[in-house]
């Protein structure tokens, strides 16, 4: 390849991937999932209906299954010391960046529990334990958690149509209604950002909505609002979100539940009406590699894998990430610059050779024609500007280099 194809190619691929970015999501995922965990064959009690998932950093699996909250670390189930009775019901799970371990117990006393994986400290009852109920110091029924990176619980309050706000201390003994909407409203999960904006499921009207705090309207639809379906701007009884941020594009991945498929939307494309793309499934109701069965909840490994609860399937899949064509082109774009750099370096060898030889070619030649130059012309050279033997050399040789560029 040409020097000149090199650079049309490089502004061909920079010009690309600049114009991908702004789209920020072009990340695929294998149709195909695998099991990672077969809870069949792990014959846990009761009925799993809706498993929610959450992974700590070393990846251990956390699964609440509405009986207990288990452990999965190399395929083996370990049961947290955790004495859940008949009247709980461990409905969902979050883990937070310093791998504390949350779980919403919406059983008889609801509440959420708070439990240290790094320093197995005792659990600890951080909000609700009153009894049910719609005072601040009571939760009726939650679905969904998430704890920002500045130590705040955000729960959704399914019954009460709210979201309320508890500090992870817990020392509070109350928590602070954040957003307090209609009966319609019945928030299942959530997602806050930097800027305490919420992203909030709403499954009895199938829509994702994005509120501020304390905000008193409706909220933005994101995705759905547009009746129960399954065209692909509706949703049909939608469980979980995962919201995914870079630069300064969002992308929102909705896990529709009744429809058996993953949809997502972008930040440049979302809104009431915008259409989804599948991500998986979407291929009927099955126990296909490509198929779900009413799935639960869904996490993101480091690598960029989706983990996905498979509920009435009692699988929870995995969905590897593939390179996607911007990926393509970023590495088309290394191998590129390591065989310029490769090449330049081989080049400026060869270079380095002729000017070397060069160098020492002139330098003959002005050793030789120094033998000519005229007394005079050294004797130009006053004694003030001897003072300083580099000047003075330099001055000399430009002398002698300008003779010999006018020859
Ligand atoms: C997914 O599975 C189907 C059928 O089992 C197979 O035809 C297809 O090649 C698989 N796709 C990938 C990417 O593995
Ligand atoms: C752990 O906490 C529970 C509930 O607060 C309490 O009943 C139990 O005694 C505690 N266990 C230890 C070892 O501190
Ligand atoms: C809270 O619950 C009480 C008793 O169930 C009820 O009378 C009241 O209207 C409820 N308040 C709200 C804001 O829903
Ligand atoms: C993101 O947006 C900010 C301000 O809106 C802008 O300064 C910045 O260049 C943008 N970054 C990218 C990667 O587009
Ligand atoms: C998968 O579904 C088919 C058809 O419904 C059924 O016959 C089969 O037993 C299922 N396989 C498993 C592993 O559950």
């Amino acid at each position: 390849m040409s020097f000149s194809m090199y650079i049309i190619t490089i502004l061909f691929l920079i010009t690309k991937v600049l114009l991908t970015k702004q789209c920020c999501d072009s990340v695929v995922w294998n149709q195909n999932g695998t099991t990672i965990v077969d809870i069949q064959l792990l014959h846990w009690q009761k009925t799993i209906t809706l498993p929610q998932i959450a992974i700590d950093s070393h990846l251990s699996l956390y699964i609440a299954d509405g009986n207990q909250v288990r452990l999965i670390k190399t395929f083996q189930p370990l049961t947290l010391p955790f004495k859940f009775d008949e009247h709980s019901y461990p409905s969902t799970v979050f883990i937070d960046r310093h791998d504390n371990l949350y779980i919403a117990d919406s059983g008889r006393n609801p509440r959420i529990l708070k439990y240290s994986l790094t320093t197995s400290e005792n659990w600890t009852v951080i909000a609700g334990g009153n009894g049910r109920g719609n005072r601040t110091d009571q939760i009726s029924q939650c679905f969904g958690l998430f704890v920002t990176d500045n130590d705040y619980l955000y729960l959704a309050d399914y019954d009460n149509h709210r979201i309320m706000k508890w500090p992870t201390s817990g020392k509070a003994k109350k928590g602070e209604i954040v957003l307090q909407q209609g009966d319609q409203f019945s928030p299942v999960d959530l997602f806050v950002d930097k800027n305490n904006m919420l992203y909030v499921v709403d499954q009895n009207q199938d829509q994702v909505q994005l509120f501020t705090e304390y905000d008193s309207t409706e909220g933005t639809t994101l995705a759905g609002g547009q009746g129960r379906g399954s065209n692909y701007d509706q949703l049909r009884v939608p469980r979980s979100l995962l919201v995914v941020m870079n630069d300064n594009c969002t992308t929102l991945y909705v896990l529709d539940t009744g429809n058996d498929r993953i949809l997502k939307w972008s930040s440049l494309s979302w809104g009431k009406g915008a259409t989804g793309t599948v991500v998986v499934g979407g291929n009927g109701r099955g126990n296909q590699s490509n198929q779900f069965n009413s799935p639960g909840g869904i996490v993101r490994d480091p690598q960029g894998n989706l983990i996905i609860a498979d509920g009435n399937n009692k699988r929870i899949q995995k969905f590897s990430r593939q390179l996607s064509e911007t990926d393509k082109s970023k590495i088309n774009i290394k191998i590129l610059v390591r065989s310029i750099v490769g090449g330049v370096c081989g080049l400026s060898i060869i270079v380095g050779f002729i000017i070397f030889y060069v160098i020492k070619y002139c330098h003959f030649q002005s050793v030789h024609l120094s033998w000519n130059v005229p007394r005079a012309s050294v004797s130009t050279i006053s004694t003030a500007e001897s003072s300083s033997l580099s000047s003075t050399a330099n001055h000399t040789y430009a002398e002698i280099g300008s003779d010999w560029l006018n020859d």
